[in-house]
């Protein structure tokens, strides 16, 4: 083994916590917590389930914690196809091509038939910055004021100041204003809190018009874009029922808006169909997407558009401003294609797709089961993956607070399976676990899941 090698797996537990402790800033989480406790650090996995550095196993229903290692943990084949790529090219700049960019984007337009360009980057947050600056400078080039972006109450784009400015989690956008001009947010699609206080399915799907009054509010001259999860995921995962998303493709289309699908989350086959979006119908004009797409074995996005938006960017080139003028240092990193790629393999060949569909409904199903307990509000979802409403009080619907939700996510933890939760997202309303195993669990895997819930809902709650 060299030395290298050694540094990785020759350690001492608690040194590593206390060098994680004195040096490591982690993601969303307050460090005073920290003086009290010790953070997680996992350490190895394979298939559904991780281990952390003081040997517990633990079944991960959150697939990597954002929903994200969708084939699972260990795969030597993914491991394989990056080392064998890195060491033939890691590296060259996308204003060049390599051989697996060209081979990635050919497979990935073969998915998403009407679009056939793909920009690559490398997180989910810059494949929707990508998509922004199309729009914006489409406008520019027709000469219009069309650079307007709505996005949906309770949806995420991510982590950048515009993608916060484009996404409905008030907390998450808590004291990183001031936010640039030009986003407007049109009401969410969920129904157990329904924005109209109506009920499905007498309610006009009152949701999906509304879209067109923030059109007409903003003014139809200003808006050129519209981002849309196709399932909430961070939100409280929020599949929109089946008329919402013909409604919306209707309006875009009578506005001239862009309409961008972001599929970060749902990608893949999380819900069951390879895009969310394909639960609808609905024909998206840019398609984003990352996690699932190389299950989060190496960072890779991409935003894939159709060819009227590419053809937008083609003029003489003496004009000086006219292509996109962007580019992503690590949009340029072959491990990633190479990963994507085989990535997609696996979940051609596993048949992951039909796997999430078949197991998620049974998730749902069991899931289901849990509605009748008192502080279970919803389950919803679609696939592999759910969330679990929580409340207070059935009745009025008040939600736990996010005390409980925390003591529920611990005691399930303490049953040996990991889960989410609405985090710092949406005021009040950080009460929903999300459930979102990697796509290769079993209905055994399903049954473990669930009966952890259930313990930790009744210990938690
Ligand atoms: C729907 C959605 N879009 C975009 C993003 C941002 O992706 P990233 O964290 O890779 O920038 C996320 C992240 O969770 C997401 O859930």
């Amino acid at each position: 083994m060299s030395d290298t090698h050694a540094l990785l797996s020759d350690y001492d537990a608690e040194d590593i916590i206390e060098k994680d402790k004195r040096h490591v800033w982690h993601h969303l989480l307050q460090h005073k917590i920290l003086e009290e406790q010790d953070p997680k650090i996992f350490v190895e996995g394979q298939g559904a389930r991780v281990k952390d550095i003081h040997g517990n196993e633990y079944l991960d229903a959150s697939s990597g914690g954002v929903w994200c290692v969708n084939v699972g943990f260990g795969r030597e084949s993914m491991a394989k196809v990056i080392y064998d790529q890195l060491l033939k090219l890691p590296y060259y700049a996308g204003v060049a091509g390599t051989v697996p960019a060209a081979q990635f984007a050919d497979k990935l337009t073969d998915l998403l038939p009407g679009l056939d360009r793909v920009y690559f980057g490398n997180s989910g947050s810059e494949a929707n910055e990508k998509a922004f600056k199309m729009v914006r400078q489409i406008a520019h080039l027709n000469g219009n004021q069309k650079n307007k972006v709505l996005y949906r109450d309770r949806d995420y784009h991510g982590t950048t100041i515009a993608c916060l400015a484009a996404s409905g989690h008030e907390e998450r956008r808590q004291a990183y204003g001031p936010f640039p001009d030009g986003f407007a947010v049109v009401p969410h699609a969920l129904c157990y809190r329904c924005p109209f206080d109506k009920s499905y399915p007498d309610c006009n799907i009152e949701c999906a018009h509304a879209l067109e009054q923030v059109i007409q509010e903003e003014g139809p001259d200003t808006v050129g874009g519209l981002i849309l999860e196709p399932i909430t995921a961070g939100g409280g995962v929020i599949p929109p029922v089946e008329e919402y998303y013909p409604i919306v493709q209707e309006i875009c289309d009578k506005y001239g808006v862009i309409l961008i699908m972001d599929e970060v989350v749902c990608g893949f086959g999380r819900t069951g169909k390879m895009f969310g979006f394909e639960h609808y119908e609905v024909a998206p004009d840019i398609v984003t997407m990352a996690k699932g797409m190389a299950s989060s074995y190496a960072p890779i996005s991409a935003t894939a558009v159709r060819s009227e938006i590419f053809d937008e960017f083609l003029s003489d080139p003496s004009d000086k401003y006219d292509y996109f003028r962007d580019i992503s240092t690590y949009g340029g990193c072959t491990g990633g294609f190479a990963a994507a790629l085989e990535n997609m393999r696996i979940v051609e060949d596993e048949d992951l797709v039909e796997n999430a569909r078949v197991v998620g409904d049974y998730l749902l199903d069991r899931l289901g089961e849990l509605s009748d307990h008192p502080n279970v509000g919803d389950v919803r979802g679609k696939g592999l993956f759910a969330g679990v409403e929580l409340v207070a009080d059935k009745s009025s619907e008040d939600p736990v607070g996010e005390d409980v939700m925390a003591a529920v996510i611990r005691a399930i933890a303490a049953e040996g399976v990991l889960v989410g939760g609405t985090n710092r997202s949406i005021p009040g309303l950080n009460n929903t676990l999300n459930i979102a195993p990697p796509l290769i669990v079993s209905t055994a895997d399903v049954d473990e899941i669930v009966a952890a819930v259930k313990v930790g809902i009744e210990k938690g709650c």
